[in-house]
């Protein structure tokens, strides 16, 4: 590292002292190639800082003599903005990047109350005409086969529980109308009783909070609980929220097998999308996510959101 490091800081007071003497653009495409490989390498912005004054101190003694101070200083200055601009560039496309990223979050997530609407309103519909057509129907059957009948009407009317639960859990009106605490008990109670698993759901907001905030917290609590009911073998969840001055917290805590975070957070992807998309879920409002867990011994989730004002 060293010795790269040797290497690339005579690299850039060669490429420094051959401007300074006579500006010319091969020299700037050498710090600006420099300045490409250090976003790769780790050596990063403050390493491009660090070896830009280094080589001012190198090369302007050589220098100063023949050369006016105020075009060195002017002629530095060309090379250390060549060197920094790849970080301009892909701070920008980052930044790009993750608005797009918002767009398309939001764009789910108005998906995700037009599939919530349409199960509700015409699968619920349906099964109306349904529960209509089989009202006929028993005129025509004998005792015997009527209280059959009323059987698959129990049926169905389970089927329409679980789909207007359904429905509310993809994007609860009540998250928009009521708030977190009050659609988290909703998805609790449902999930818990898909399950079998115990959940609980306790702590305060104090208010509303922020629609996105809402919304992130709501959306990670549900893949939280997924990933006890999948993975947890648990027997009991307890979520928490809690609001501090300036900021929500929301820890998820299960009582189940555990796991290895770093093994599973260093898998790159090639596992599942849960965690990665809690942590970019968060990451748009600057939000973190602490997971502590090992095998045997259960596991918690703690997310943090900043709140502004
Ligand atoms: N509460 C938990 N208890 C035990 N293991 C867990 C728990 N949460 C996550 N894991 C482990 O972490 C892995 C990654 O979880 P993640 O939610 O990212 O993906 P997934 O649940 O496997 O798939 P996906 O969420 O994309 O459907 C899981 O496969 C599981 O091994
Ligand atoms: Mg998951």
């Amino acid at each position: 590292m060293r010795e790269i490091a040797g290497e690339l800081q005579r690299e850039y007071s060669d490429a420094l002292r051959d401007y300074l003497a006579r500006p010319n653009e091969r020299a700037l495409r050498r710090v600006y190639e420099m300045g490409r490989g250090t976003l790769t390498d780790g050596v990063g912005v403050l390493g491009i800082a660090a070896l830009h004054h280094q080589a001012l101190k190198d090369v302007i003694p050589g220098l100063s003599e023949e050369i006016e101070e105020a075009l060195l200083i002017k002629r530095a200055e060309d090379v250390f903005i060549e060197s920094l601009m790849p970080f301009e560039m892909s701070h920008r496309a980052f930044r790009e990047a993750i608005a797009v990223l918002r767009r398309m979050n939001e764009r789910i997530e108005q998906e995700a109350k037009r599939i919530a609407h349409a199960l509700h309103q015409e699968a619920g519909g349906l099964l109306a005409s349904t529960h209509l057509a089989l009202e006929e129907l028993s005129h025509d059957l004998s005792p015997q086969g009527s209280e059959r009948l009323t059987l698959v009407r129990q049926l169905l009317d389970q089927m329409d529980e679980q789909l207007r639960q359904l429905a509310h859990e993809i994007r609860p009106t009540i998250l928009d109308d009521l708030g977190l605490l009050p659609a988290l008990n909703f998805l609790a109670k449902g999930m818990s009783k898909r399950s079998g698993l115990a959940i609980t759901v306790e702590g305060s907001t104090e208010g509303r909070l922020p629609p996105a905030v809402e919304t992130a917290l709501y959306r990670n609590v549900q893949e939280a609980l997924n990933n006890a009911i999948r993975h947890a073998q648990a027997g009991a969840v307890a979520v928490m929220v809690s609001r501090e001055a300036r900021a929500v917290r929301c820890s998820i805590r299960d009582d189940g097998i555990g796991f290895d975070v770093s093994a599973v957070t260093a898998a790159n992807g090639e596992r599942g999308l849960g965690l990665v998309g809690m942590r970019e879920r968060l990451e748009f409002l600057r939000g973190t996510l602490a997971i502590t867990s090992a095998p045997g011994q259960g596991a918690e989730l703690l997310m943090h959101i900043p709140l502004e004002g």
